[in-house]
């Protein structure tokens, strides 16, 4: 009896197992898919781990990310550093030049198409301009 036991427990444990493996994998795999268009440098461990963790608060929160949680999801791991010449974010003397050029509305226009090795969106194609928008003032206002 104990040992049919012991047998139960461990089927139930491959099979649990196994599907937390399915899960995984095609989690893994869509995110391939879906960003394999979109990046390819060295930041990328950053980028899928940010990835991971955003789909996973996506379940509960979705489409109501703040502006703090977008920032951190896709623009962070650039410009929490100032990788590849991005203006670093709490940094006034490297956003003034920009926001004296057009202001608040031209920052946010060059977020959304793009600008110098910045790819459209800072990579985050699903993202709305709405969301982008909010997400530059969010910058510009922790940078000033
Ligand atoms: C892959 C790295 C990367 C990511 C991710 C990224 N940026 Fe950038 N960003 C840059 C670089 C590099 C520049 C500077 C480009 C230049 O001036 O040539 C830049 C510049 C900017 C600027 C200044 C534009 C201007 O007109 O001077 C804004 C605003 C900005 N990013 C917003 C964002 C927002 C919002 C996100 C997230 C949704 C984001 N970025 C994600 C790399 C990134």
């Amino acid at each position: 009896m104990g040992e049919n036991e012991v047998i139960y427990d461990w089927l139930q444990m491959a099979i649990v197992g196994g599907i937390i493996c399915l899960f995984g994998m095609g989690n893994a795999n869509a995110q391939t898919l879906t960003r394999q268009q979109i990046i390819d440098m060295n930041t990328r461990p950053a980028a899928e781990v940010n990835v991971a963790g955003e789909s996973m608060r996506g379940v509960v929160v979705s489409a109501a990310m703040t502006p703090a949680q977008r920032y951190d999801a896709s623009c962070a791991f650039c410009h929490d550093t100032g990788t590849a010449g991005s203006p670093k974010i709490g940094v006034k003397a490297a956003w003034q030049p920009r926001l004296a050029k057009g202001g608040i509305e031209a920052l946010i226009h060059n977020a959304i198409v793009g600008i110098g090795t910045m790819p459209p969106k800072g990579m985050c194609p699903s993202c709305t301009d709405e969301e982008i928008a909010a997400a530059v003032q969010y910058m510009v206002d922790k940078s000033s």
